[in-house]
């Protein structure tokens, strides 16, 4: 159906110059169409639009500018984020996650330039010969720096902060290290994207920090809970914050398949305990999820991967097959099992777009759309054993030798209660 202005002015209650105003202000959202004659024709879409614009304008006293911020947001029905031209600036860029986001961008996005920030010059200077890529900037730095965080973000459009202290002993025993690194860093990069006006920033958690029993879980749980609420001081400038949680990269750096890669030479590998389990993600899946979390994320909201679960032995034997498997014991700080979404956060947690969301607990900022999410469970927890996906050791011995890649993340388990 298409209507004139007239039209339109009676529908909104408002007089025409009203609807120009509108029309003029938000040309992303009212998209009139043109007859032959040149005059202007509103959809039933550009109604709709319009009448969300009346309603935050009129009911709920927002400014213009208040209006086109809340509506953008809301609007974010895309597949994916647009990231051509975008300056990008990737903290921990030389990290195993940093390397590879920075090779997915570049190969499926067309972004401006990718600043990558970490302190080790000889790390970049690898980088750099790896890469020969003029669209990567290396900036030498520390998280810990708040000045220089707020000059290597002059101009940014999007931070993903993947900085970390994350080797679980190192933390135990240097833990002010661990503070210093895992949320003061938070907090500088908060301050800093804030000042600098950046539009978004993702920051990537760890099942560890859910129900933490070491230092790092603790420290990352701290660094989550800063960026959740570094939304309420975002104001005017409308800088989001959100952040991605997963567990262990399989093969990244420090991770266990190298590990029990080294002592299968002996003959002998070692597990801790012959019941646990873990998720298991790899790169190119921790990168989806951070693309994805970009493209949708309005603030506040901690996107977590449908993903499979794996025993531990089961992995001992298929990096180290006809090897003997000896369980040692569970060390301090481990936990049998790793969980993604404890029973308190599932009150908050919907099934969006192929991840769980977990939506803020309490929010001072206005919250986003997510009318296409479906509701979790009461109940529901996401845990590596009570998961119903799950790879076998003949699945993990594919995966290795390169013949399969991860399974297809099945529907949502919803209904996985307890
Ligand atoms: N790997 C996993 O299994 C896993 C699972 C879940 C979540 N995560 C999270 O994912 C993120 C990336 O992990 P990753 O596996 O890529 O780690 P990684 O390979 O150890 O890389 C860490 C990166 O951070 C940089 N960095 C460390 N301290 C820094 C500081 N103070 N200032 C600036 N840069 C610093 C390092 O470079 P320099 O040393 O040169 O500074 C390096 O580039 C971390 O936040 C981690 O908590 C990892």
């Amino acid at each position: 159906m298409e209507y004139k202005i007239h039209e339109v002015s009676k529908k909104l209650d408002v007089p025409r110059s009203t609807v120009r105003y509108w029309e003029s202000e938000f040309t992303d959202l009212i998209k009139p169409v043109r007859t032959s004659g040149g005059q202007r024709r509103y959809t039933d879409k550009d109604i709709k639009n319009f009448l969300k614009i009346k309603d935050l304008i009129r009911k709920k006293n927002q400014s213009i500018r208040q209006t086109k911020q809340m509506l953008s947001k809301s609007s974010s029905g895309r597949e994916s984020i647009d990231l051509t031209n975008k300056c990008i600036l990737v903290t921990g860029g030389t990290g195993s996650f940093g390397k590879h986001f920075c090779r997915t961008i570049l190969e499926k996005h067309n972004p401006r330039v990718i600043r990558v920030y970490s302190r080790d010059e000889l790390k970049q200077d690898d980088m750099r010969r790896e890469f020969g890529e003029e669209k990567l900037r290396y900036f030498i730095g520390d998280v810990r720096d708040r000045d220089r965080m707020r000059r290597a973000m002059e101009g940014v459009d999007i931070v993903v902060h993947a900085a970390a202290l994350k080797q679980v002993p190192a933390c135990e025993y240097n833990p002010l290290e661990a503070v210093k690194t895992n949320i003061i860093g938070a907090q500088n990069i908060i301050d800093a994207a804030i000042d600098a006006g950046v539009k978004k920033v993702m920051a990537l958690s760890t099942d560890k920090a859910v129900n933490p029993v070491n230092l790092y879980g603790a420290t990352k749980l701290c660094a989550e809970k800063i960026f959740i609420q570094g939304n309420s001081y975002t104001g005017e400038r409308g800088t989001c914050f959100s952040c991605v949680r997963y567990g262990n990269v399989i093969g990244s750096r420090g991770s266990v398949i190298p590990l029990f890669q080294k002592q299968a030479r002996s003959g002998k590998v070692t597990v801790t305990d012959s019941r646990m389990t873990r998720f298991w993600i790899t790169l190119d899946k921790a990168v989806e999820l951070v693309v994805n979390g970009l493209t949708h994320m309005q603030g506040g909201e901690i996107f977590v991967p449908i993903i499979p679960s794996m025993k531990v032995v089961d992995l001992a034997k298929a990096v180290a097959p006809g090897c003997k498997v000896e369980i040692i014991g569970i060390r301090p700080g481990e936990k049998l099992h790793e969980s993604m979404i404890t029973e308190e956060d599932g009150r908050n947690t919907i099934a969006y777009k192929g991840m769980y969301v977990v939506m803020p607990a309490l929010s001072w900022w206005e919250k986003g759309d997510y009318s296409a999410g479906e509701a979790v469970l009461e109940g529901f927890t996401y845990s590596s054993n009570n998961n119903t996906q799950w790879l076998t050791e003949n699945d993990l011995k594919k995966i290795i030798k390169g013949e399969l890649s991860e399974p297809v993340s099945q529907a949502p388990a919803t209904l996985n209660a307890g």
